[in-house]
């Protein structure tokens, strides 16, 4: 049965005026569920806004030639070190022609700078925080160590700073991002424009002949007077998706590829899943979360949910005009007051890719060995849930993991440090939830959905992994440090609103 038609069938007026009664079940939910930390702190709670008018996407200039994302230059002259500051601050820019848009950065820069380090590397990033709330930098997926990974307890004031020190492994080049991370306003900080790349580089690279290029894929919502609005109840429920859809900060972009060059994309959306194709191409995907597979997986498609990362393989040398879609996927969003209030999924053109001849390196058979983590010594159980709650006589919606809404003051499991586990996650609800843990890396073992158990196609290295409804994803898992770590919801809205719980390793 279509979910819309669920919601509309079994829950009928209550959930209704629930949905649409917004400011209020806004204000309350979130009193109710973070009242302590949120009356110390000082936050203004969970800010949400009835639905509105937005700027019509034609006024957001498209088809220019796409730009390389902007470097964070090394201060360092060391080898083997790399040092750089980032600061967060408001900045008014102009998005639209006319237009001076609030946003919130690092660097002044949109999306913010990239990292690029070498496995091994000594990384110290002062945190400048020029925001008027707390704020941290989180490394997502990479193995830093917690203290040094923007928990959300060790929130940087406004017009504080720190620096983050850590050490880049070996065997640990990948694609990573980096993005705020405190208490409850992790959603604001992201979709006002807070997110940067990183990227660790391996000294021996079997992909090192290929040209490079970059696309950090995000969301943007603006409204008719061309500004950043607050959630509203429809994205708090299903996460937030603006009318437009970014490619490194442009609408839709002109790419060229000479040759066969390697593409690196991001998911840096709030919550937009982005089933992504070439049409009349072959996908060759050769990387995911952390770093290359074993072999590259031709494919006609792939989905790349909010937070994850893939590396691809693209041209032939052949000159072709074709374009990055994002086709459509169904992931469950619940209806609103009629049926129309949810935007129909609609296909849509992410870049134009323009393939022309050039150096076409052959693909590498093998890529590198992803070791078997060996056998699993303990099981881990996760639980994503929704539920329905009348807390002070408001309705409300609940996401949980375990039954238990986020708190900062509890730990929910623990781990040992070096222990090889086996994380069973079941998404116990009606719409997908990409998982995502901190600090490590995890294989996917395999799948059961509708009792049909599917073993994963192949070895590859993950932080984020989508979860179908009522889908169970077994993921196998070591992390390497003491201390404390968050798994949650990649929808941010839904992570904001307690979909994330601790893990505490020792
Ligand atoms: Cu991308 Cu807990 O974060
Ligand atoms: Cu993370
Ligand atoms: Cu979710």
């Amino acid at each position: 049965m279509d979910r819309r038609h669920f919601i509309s069938r079994s829950a009928g007026m209550g959930l209704v005026s629930w949905l649409y009664s917004q400011p209020l079940w806004a204000a309350t939910d979130h009193a109710a569920h973070h009242s302590g930390m949120e009356t110390a702190q000082g936050s203004s709670g969970l800010k949400t806004v009835p639905a509105m008018d937005l700027l019509p996407e034609s006024k957001l200039a498209s088809g220019l030639p796409h730009l390389a994302l902007k470097p964070l230059p090394n201060a360092s002259a060391k080898t083997g070190t790399f040092q750089a500051t980032l600061t967060a601050a408001a900045h008014e820019i102009e998005l639209v022609a006319g237009i001076k848009t609030t946003v919130w950065l690092y660097n002044g820069q949109i999306p913010g700078p990239l990292i690029e380090a070498y496995e091994g590397d000594e990384v110290e990033v002062r945190f400048v925080n020029q925001l008027a709330q707390a704020s941290t930098i989180h490394w997502h997926g990479l193995p830093v160590p917690p203290e040094q990974d923007g928990n959300p307890q060790d929130a940087v004031p406004a017009d504080g700073e720190r620096v983050y020190r850590f050490k880049l492994p070996t065997d640990c080049a990948g694609t990573y991002w980096y993005h705020p991370h405190p208490h409850g306003d992790t959603p604001e900080q992201v979709y006002r424009g807070l997110a940067g790349l990183f990227i660790v580089r391996s000294k021996s690279d079997p992909l090192a002949g290929f040209a490079e290029q970059h696309l950090v894929i995000s969301d943007l919502k603006l409204d008719a007077q061309g500004q950043i609005p607050d959630n509203t109840a429809d994205d708090w429920m299903n996460g937030r998706e603006g009318q437009f859809v970014l490619v490194n900060g442009q609408r839709n972009p002109v790419v060229t590829i000479a040759g066969r060059q390697r593409l690196r994309l991001w998911n840096a959306c709030s919550a937009r899943y982005l089933r992504l194709a070439i049409p009349g191409q072959k996908l060759t995907l050769v990387g995911t979360d952390g770093g290359l597979l074993e072999a590259p997986v031709p494919l006609n498609e792939l989905l790349l949910v909010p937070g994850q990362r893939v590396e691809l393989l693209v041209g032939d040398g052949k000159t072709v005009q074709t374009s990055l879609k994002a086709l459509i996927y169904d992931r469950q969003k619940m209806g609103g007051q009629n049926m129309n209030d949810i935007v129909a999924e609609t296909e849509r053109t992410l870049a134009t890719l323009n393939l022309i001849a050039g150096p076409t390196p052959a693909i590498p058979t093998r890529l590198r060995q992803i070791a078997d983590p060996g056998k699993a010594t303990a099981l881990k159980k996760v639980e994503f849930s929704e539920k329905m709650s009348m807390a002070g006589g408001v309705h409300s919606m609940n996401f949980l993991v375990n039954g238990k809404s986020y708190d900062m003051n509890r730990h929910d499991l623990t781990s040992r440090v070096g222990e090889v586990e086996i994380w069973e996650v079941f998404n116990n609800s009606h719409m997908d939830h990409p998982f995502h843990l901190h600090g490590t890396q995890f294989v996917v073992l395999d799948s059961r959905l509708d009792g049909k158990r599917r073993n994963a196609p192949f070895r590859a290295l993950h932080d984020t992994i989508n979860l179908r409804p009522y889908e169970t994803v077994r993921i196998k898992t070591i992390q390497h440090h003491k201390g404390l770590r968050m798994f949650h919801c990649h929808i941010l809205e839904h992570e904001g609103q307690g979909m994330m719980a601790q893990l505490l390793v020792k």
